[in-house]
């Protein structure tokens, strides 16, 4: 029984649906909101620099983003995280403050170098193929643009459901920035270590 919750959360978490997609939303609005922050505090985001966070889910970076004066691309493979975002935020899409997308890191739907930074925030467990990922940050990041990638440490993410949640550590996830093209690929890890920022530069 707990196993099956166990898997049911953790097939939301990588791919929000539905009422309990929903639901999900809410939690990790409220369950990621300082790894967002510090993520975004790494970002060096400022007016008109164009953001692209993957992977939004509830759309925790937006508002932040835009009180620096960021324009934010939000892509999401959830089609139901994009379409609440399109609802709650229909004013700042039709500013130009969001676009939004629904998308896979595999395939981005963006030209090469469209974006000036990119945060990716509890994503990357749910990248098969990391190396296919990355090389796609590296061609919508604009030269000398920053990737923040932000995880939780393995030692907290026990519970979830490991054929869903591929762990990695940080040092690997590092050494794949670097493997795809990406310099200065550093780990941040902020105190009490349980969670880790990999900040590179393209
Ligand atoms: C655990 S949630 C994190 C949401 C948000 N970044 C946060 O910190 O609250 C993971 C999100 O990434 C999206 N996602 C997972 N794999 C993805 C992929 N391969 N391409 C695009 N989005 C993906 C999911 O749909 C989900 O909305």
């Amino acid at each position: 029984m707990i196993s099956r919750v166990r898997a049911a959360l953790s097939r939301q978490l990588s791919h929000p649906s539905g009422t309990g997609g929903k639901v999900i939303a809410r939690l990790m609005n409220s369950g990621n909101r300082d790894l967002n922050e510090q993520a975004i505090a790494r970002l060096d985001a400022q007016r008109g620099t164009r953001v692209l966070d993957l992977g939004f889910g509830g759309g925790l970076t937006f508002a932040p983003l835009w009180e620096r004066g960021a324009t934010v691309v939000g892509i999401d493979r959830a089609g139901d995280m994009v379409a609440a975002a399109r609802a709650r935020h229909a004013d700042e899409v039709a500013a130009g403050r969001l676009e939004l997308h629904e998308g896979d890191v595999a395939r981005l739907p963006l030209a090469d170098g469209a974006v000036d930074r990119i945060l990716t925030v509890n994503t990357v467990y749910f990248w098969p193929d990391l190396a296919a990922a990355l090389g796609e940050l590296h061609r919508v990041l604009a030269p000398n643009g920053r990737v923040v990638l932000a995880i939780r440490d393995m030692k907290v993410m026990q519970q979830v459901d490991h054929t869903v949640f591929m762990l990695r550590s940080p040092d690997e996830l590092a050494t794949a920035l670097q493997t795809a093209g990406f310099t200065d690929a550093a780990v941040e890890t902020p105190p009490g270590g349980k969670t880790h920022l990999i900040i590179a530069t393209r």
